[in-house]
C-alpha cells in the first residue's frame, strides 16, 4: 500500500521558479541575489522580517527577504557563507549564477513588525541584517520613529551598507564596527537598559549577539521583544527525559510510530514511508509545524510564541516530556 504524503496537511510547500537576475557583492564573503519572476509577472508582496526556503542543487535553505516589502518586481537575499555549514550556503555562492532559475518556497514570517509600537530599535548582527533591512525599509516608508544598531567587525564585513544609507535617516542609523575586539562593540545591554511600554525591540545574528540581546531584554514586556535565530544556539540541555523514546499517535491515519532517542519526531515519520515538509531541521523556520492534539511537548524550537506552543510543535527539533503525542496528520 502506498502511504500517504502528509506535506499538504502539515505546511504550505508550492513553490514557484524565479530567475536570478543579478548576483552582487556585499561584503566579505556575503552576496545578495536579486530574484525575479522568470515571465516578468508581479511577485506577491511581503512583510517585512518574512523569509523563503531557496531550493538549491538539493538542498532547502531559508532565507530572509532583505528588499523592500513594497517592490513587486524582485525579491532580494543576503548568502553568508558558511565555511562551516552543510554546504547549502556554498553552492548558492559557488555554484549559482546569474540566469539561473531557482525553487522558491512560499513566503512565511515569523518575525513581523508590530506597527503599533510607537519606537523600534532594530539590531542586527552581521549576516542578520537581512530581515532587519526590510524592516528598515518599511518603517522609513511610513516614517515610523525607529533607529537601526549594525553591529559588524569592519565596514567590510557589512553587507547592505551603502543602500542602508539611503533608506535610514542619518540621525537613525547607527554602525558598530568592533574590529574583533567585542569590548569596542555595541553596548547591548546599556542600550536597551530602559524598556519602554511603547517601543520595540527586534534583533537578529549570531549566537552570542542573541544571547546579550536576550539577556538585555530580559526586563522588558515579552510581547515587545521579536527576535530570529539565523542559526540554532548550542543546545541548552543535552540529556534530558524527553531524550528517551516516545510513542508518536498520527490521529488522521489512525496509525502509532515509536520515536527513537536518538531519532526525530520527523525522522520516525519519514522510516514509515511519509513526508512532512521540512527545510532548516533546526526548529528555526517552522516548515514542520504541526498541531498537537495530546500530550506534553518539549518545545526546543527558536521560534513559536509561548501561544502557538499551546497547539503546535515542530517536529524537526521537539520531543515528548509525555509517554505519547497524539499530532493532527
Ligand atoms: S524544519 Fe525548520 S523548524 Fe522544523
Amino acid at each position: 500500500m502506498n502511504a500517504p504524503d502528509l506535506s499538504s496537511l502539515a505546511a504550505p510547500t508550492t513553490t514557484r521558479n524565479m530567475r536570478v537576475r543579478t548576483i552582487r557583492y556585499e561584503a566579505q564573503n556575503v552576496l545578495s541575489f536579486e530574484l525575479v519572476d522568470p515571465d516578468g509577472e508581479a511577485l506577491p508582496t511581503f512583510e517585512a522580517g518574512a523569509h523563503v526556503d531557496v531550493h538549491v542543487f538539493g538542498q532547502v535553505r531559508s532565507y530572509s527577504l532583505a528588499g523592500d516589502p513594497k517592490d513587486s518586481h524582485r525579491w532580494w537575499l543576503g548568502v553568508l557563507k558558511e565555511t562551516q555549514g552543510t554546504g547549502g550556503s556554498k553552492a548558492m555562492h559557488e555554484q549559482v549564477r546569474v540566469g539561473a532559475i531557482l525553487k522558491v518556497g512560499a513566503v512565511r514570517n515569523n518575525f513581523s513588525l508590530d506597527r503599533q509600537a510607537q519606537h523600534t530599535i532594530l539590531l542586527a548582527g552581521g549576516i542578520g541584517i537581512t530581515p532587519l533591512k526590510a524592516m528598515a525599509h518599511a518603517l522609513a516608508r511610513s516614517g515610523s520613529s525607529f533607529e537601526l544598531h549594525y553591529c559588524a567587525r569592519s565596514p567590510l564585513h557589512a553587507a547592505f551598507l551603502e543602500e542602508l544609507k539611503a533608506i535610514v535617516p542619518v540621525e537613525s542609523l547607527h554602525l558598530h564596527f568592533d574590529h574583533g575586539d567585542p569590548a569596542q562593540g555595541l553596548d547591548i545591554s546599556g542600550l536597551l537598559k530602559q524598556s519602554n511600554q511603547n517601543t520595540h525591540a527586534y534583533f537578529c545574528g549570531p549566537a552570542g549577539f542573541m544571547a546579550a540581546c536576550k539577556q538585555a531584554t530580559s526586563h522588558w514586556p515579552a510581547d515587545h521583544v521579536h527576535s530570529e535565530h539565523f542559526k540554532a544556539p548550542e543546545p541548552e540541555k543535552l540529556h534530558t527525559e524527553s531524550d528517551g523514546s516516545f510513542e508518536v499517535h498520527l490521529a488522521r491515519s489512525g496509525e502509532t510510530i515509536r520515536v527513537e532517542p536518538n531519532q526525530t519526531i520527523v525522522r520516525a515519520i519519514e522510516l514509515t514511508g511519509r513526508r512532512v515538509p521540512t527545510s532548516c531541521l533546526s526548529g528555526l523556520c517552522g516548515s514542520c509545524k504541526v498541531t498537537y492534539l495530546d500530550g506534553e511537548v518539549d518545545h526546543r524550537d527558536y521560534i513559536l510564541s509561548d501561544e502557538e506552543k499551546n497547539h503546535c510543535l515542530t517536529v524537526c527539533v521537539s520531543r515528548a516530556k509525555s509517554k505519547s503525542l497524539s499530532l493532527d496528520l
